[in-house]
């Protein structure tokens, strides 16, 4: 279970990233976060692996409380795909960059090689395995990044943004991975995303807005809330936006004048 305890955090004496945040998530749960641009929610991401310490307030995983003395058993049990993959490599090439990972978790040669192959071929890249990371695409990183991340098998994973340079097959490929690893292996994940489609098949939403939560709940409770979500620069999914107009206009004759209402309503926001 993760725990955050009324988390501030600060980069400098002036703004504020995070403020009193206070948020669960119990194992097996996918939590997805959303918010704005500079919301904060890197900082949540950063401040779960231990990268960034709380200003204020504690965070703590299956109950123990991260500090300094127990970072590199916490960074066993959390996998992060960062929101900007370049600043994830560390390998000259596809393969050694996932070995490198394995390595630190002390897995065997052997073991290590079935995993990388099992792995990239998930994410359709096992045909690059020699190719430097520097020469992938925005996409073609963010897919290798996930590989490495199931490879380690850890027990929570937390994706910041890790299908925002995917074209929709790819980001359709990744959401199956994310639902696959939630509902038939078990893992405690968090995503952060701009993408609310994504974001409604979690189990819980946290929405932040300047730092602060605004709202947490399921996604039924909180697509009800669209008040706030504007508010908030979000708004509820597409899909669900023209299911809650079609239901509210069941005068509409056909797909045209639903099509219209939907482009006014979106005008008018
Ligand atoms: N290294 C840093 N130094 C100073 N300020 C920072 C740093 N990183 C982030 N910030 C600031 O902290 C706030 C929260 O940033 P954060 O990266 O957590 O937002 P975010 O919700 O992830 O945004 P995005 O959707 O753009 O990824 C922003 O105001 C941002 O400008
Ligand atoms: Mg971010």
């Amino acid at each position: 279970m993760i725990e955050f305890n009324d988390v501030s955090f600060q980069y400098n004496q002036k703004d504020v990233a995070v403020k009193d945040l206070s948020f669960k998530v119990n194992d097996h749960e996918w939590l997805s976060i959303i918010g704005h641009n500079g919301s904060g929610k890197s900082t949540i991401a950063k401040l779960l692996v231990g990268l960034l310490e709380p200003s204020k307030g504690s965070i703590s995983i299956d109950g123990v409380e991260i500090n300094e003395n127990n970072i590199s058993t916490i960074r066993r049990k959390v996998g992060i795909v960062f929101q900007n993959p370049d600043n994830q490599f560390v390998g000259y090439n596809v393969k050694y960059d996932i070995a490198f990972g394995l390595e630190n978790h002390q897995v065997p040669r052997e073991e290590m090689n079935k995993l990388i192959d099992e792995y990239t071929k998930k994410v359709d890249m096992n045909e690059y395995l020699s190719r430097e990371p520097q020469t992938l695409s925005g996409g073609q990183k963010q897919r290798v990044a996930i590989a490495g991340i199931l490879a380690l098998n850890s027990d929570i994973i937390i994706l910041d943004e890790a299908t925002s340079m995917l074209d929709p097959q790819g980001t359709k490929e990744i959401i199956e991975i994310i639902e696959e690893l939630h509902n038939n292996y078990n893992k405690t994940i968090i995503t952060i995303t701009h993408d609310l489609n994504l974001a409604s098949k979690s189990d819980n939403i946290l929405v932040m807005k300047e730092g602060h939560s605004v709202l947490f709940g399921t996604p039924d409770e909180i697509f009800e809330r669209r008040d706030i979500l504007l508010s908030s620069n979000l708004d509820m999914p597409f899909g669900l936006r023209a299911a809650f107009l079609a239901k509210e206009n069941e005068k509409l004759k056909n797909n045209k004048e639903l099509i219209d209402t939907i482009w006014e309503y979106h005008l008018k926001k």
